[in-house]
């Protein structure tokens, strides 16, 4: 162990001094309190300390230990269901023992060491192990089986493993080296959980939100940013992804946020319902919670926390997704400690290492061939919310984060005011995934997907441009052929991309019924676009009541939607080719 004391306090960064023999990144217990902070800079004998709780009342001359090991998360069932701080603090327990404030140095261990699960041995007496193997399985919660692997530094013979009930702390077997196997083990939370082999993006995560599934889509191991003002939906969005997306566990790290914003996901969370399932949404996942009013430094570490115990899942073979709300905050986080440190600012006074730190992050999604024998593939996906001041994408942050991540979901003031919700922007929004995915949708859902979305993206973009002109001559000068163009458009917008995430119908929409829906409104564009060539007028196309029927499509139950939307099509074409020119 090694001991220093206190030399300097500024806000959430100290030094210590004497601690010759620290690395970069270990752990220490800093003053007599034992406040939890983290070694990231060293000098000489000075270790530099961010500090991942509140640091008033410290004082010059009080102790600093090292352990000399790194910030690690514990790993093991009972990680679902949990609610933690950034440092892997199980808040609900913390707020039973201690009241509503966590007092500062308080410990309390991440897993609960006195719950017993049923542990069923999936290797025998005998058999060899290595890094990642699975021992065996535990129920952890609803329909979710832990697997208990092998950790990565340990392999042999097995030479005891016995079904039963244990608590975290129990052996569940030992390998012939004598030492024992336990259901959990650790990571050091800066280091990326090893995998075999990484594999292309090219299954879709499904999010039955229109926008995404059909313009903008990511891929299972993908990631995405929703960069976007205040007011515009990236709350929304990351809890409406959480409800949705078909991953089978969700990390979900509120970063930063104001502090009854995340009142709400503690208290709300944990009442949604799986709609999948039907049991508690919190089954399959793991929320993080590191509230504005909390300590700075600690967004960096939640951020982490996150991100491994995402890992972990994958690496068990479950498809995870990772929601960061708001990454704005950790790179705020970031900035006031490097000022602190007297680091050379760069753009905007965020450090230099801003990009790094952002991209080591986001790599660390994909999806994998895990370590272990049996070749289990599971994916991270990260969908980062991030905050610019004033919804100005211009800055470091939504800069940073953009070029680093595959699918960019811009969030729009102006569309959010409208309330044309998801607010996301069309034109300025892209995936860079489509490729991959357009094949996976052609092959398992519609040949068709291709061709539907290029024409809606065409119809959407000579939108945008007769706008402009429509604002200068009015809509009246237009041919009748652009004027059911922006009728098209207005159906894509109102009919199509417009969702109303708390619908009971409308909240989640399959992939066919999407394409379905499309397919309906692209052929009342082609069918109009025909019979005006034959000179009949728009008004005429505008009355007819199918499109009344158009702007329902929405509310139709998913089971049906198909059926119903193919013979709407049908009728549609028909109706149009029966219109008379006058
Ligand atoms: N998909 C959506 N469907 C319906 N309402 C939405 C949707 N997205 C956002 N909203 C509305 O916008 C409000 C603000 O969204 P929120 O996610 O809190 O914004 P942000 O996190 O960007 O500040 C919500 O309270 C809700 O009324
Ligand atoms: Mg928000």
């Amino acid at each position: 162990m090694i001991e220093g004391t206190i030399s300097r306090i500024t806000g959430p960064v100290v030094e210590a001094k004497g601690m010759f023999g620290s690395r970069m990144y270990d752990i220490t217990k800093v003053g007599d309190i034992g406040l939890v902070g983290e070694i990231i800079k060293l000098r000489k004998d000075i270790a530099v300390i961010q500090v991942y709780e509140d640091t008033s009342g410290l004082k010059v001359g009080e102790s600093v230990t090292s352990e000399e090991l790194s910030l690690a998360v514990e790993l093991g069932p009972g990680l679902l269901t949990s609610i933690y701080d950034g440092i892997q603090r199980p808040l609900p327990i913390i707020s039973e023992k201690f009241g509503v404030f966590i007092p500062k140095g308080s410990s309390v261990g991440a897993l609960d060491p006195e719950r017993e699960w049923h542990f069923t041995p999936t290797v025998a007496v005998g058999d060899k192990v290595g890094p990642g193997d699975i021992i065996g399985t535990v129920r952890e919660s609803g329909s979710i089986i832990h697997k208990i692997m092998v950790p990565n530094d340990r392999q042999g013979k097995i030479s005891g493993i016995k079904a039963g009930d244990y608590n975290i702390d129990e052996a569940v077997g030992a390998l012939s080296d004598g030492l024992p196997l336990f259901m959990r083990q650790a990571w050091p939370v800066r280091k990326p959980r090893p995998y075999k082999r990484k594999l292309d993006p090219e299954i879709p995560l499904v999010t039955g939100q229109r926008i995404f599934d059909t313009l903008f889509p990511i891929p299972k191991g993908g990631s995405a940013i929703i960069p976007g003002g205040f007011g515009t939906g990236k709350t929304v969005t990351e809890q409406t992804l959480a409800k949705w997306a078909d991953a089978d566990i969700i990390v979900y790290v509120g970063c930063g946020e104001r502090g009854n914003e995340m009142t709400e996901v503690l208290t709300e969370f944990p009442e949604l319902v799986d709609p999948k399932s039907g049991a508690p949404l919190m089954d399959r996942t793991v929320l993080i919670a590191n509230t504005s009013n909390m300590p700075v430094a600690a967004r960096e570490a939640s951020v982490y926390t996150g991100i491994t115990i995402a890992e972990y899942y994958r690496d068990m073979g479950y498809d995870v997704a990772l929601m960061a709300d708001s990454t704005s905050r950790w790179g705020e986080a970031l900035r006031e400690v490097s000022g602190r440190l007297e680091e050379m600012p760069g753009e905007e006074g965020y450090p230099a290492y801003l990009a790094t730190r952002l991209a080591n992050f986001y790599e660390r999604a994909g999806r994998v061939v895990a370590v272990g024998a049996d070749d289990r593939i599971g994916s991270v996906t990260v969908v980062g919310a991030v905050s610019p001041p004033g919804g100005d994408f211009s800055e470091p942050m939504t800069q940073n984060s953009l070029r680093i991540s595959g699918a960019f979901w811009a969030l729009d003031t102006n569309l959010a005011h409208r309330r044309h919700f998801p607010a996301v922007n069309w034109i300025n929004s892209y995936s860079l995934y489509l490729d991959s995915i357009q094949e996976y949708y052609s092959n398992n859902v519609s040949g068709d997907y291709g061709r539907l979305r290029q024409e809606t993206m065409e119809v959407l973009q000579r939108e945008a441009e007769l706008q402009e002109i429509v604002q200068l001559i009015g809509p009246d000068a237009l041919p009748e052929s652009e004027r059911a163009l922006l009728e098209t458009a207005r159906m894509l917008r109102e009919d199509f991309l417009q969702q109303f995430a708390f619908h009971e119908v409308d909240a989640f929409c399959p992939l066919a019924k999407q394409l379905a829906m499309l397919n309906v409104i692209i052929t009342f564009h082609q069918s109009s676009m025909e019979a005006i060539r034959r000179g009949v007028t728009l008004s005429q196309i505008t009355e007819l009541p199918l499109k009344a029927r158009i702007s329902r499509m929405k509310e139709i139950a998913n089971d049906k939607a198909v059926d119903e939307l193919k013979s709407l099509a049908g009728e549609i074409t028909a109706a149009l080719v029966e219109i008379e020119v006058l």
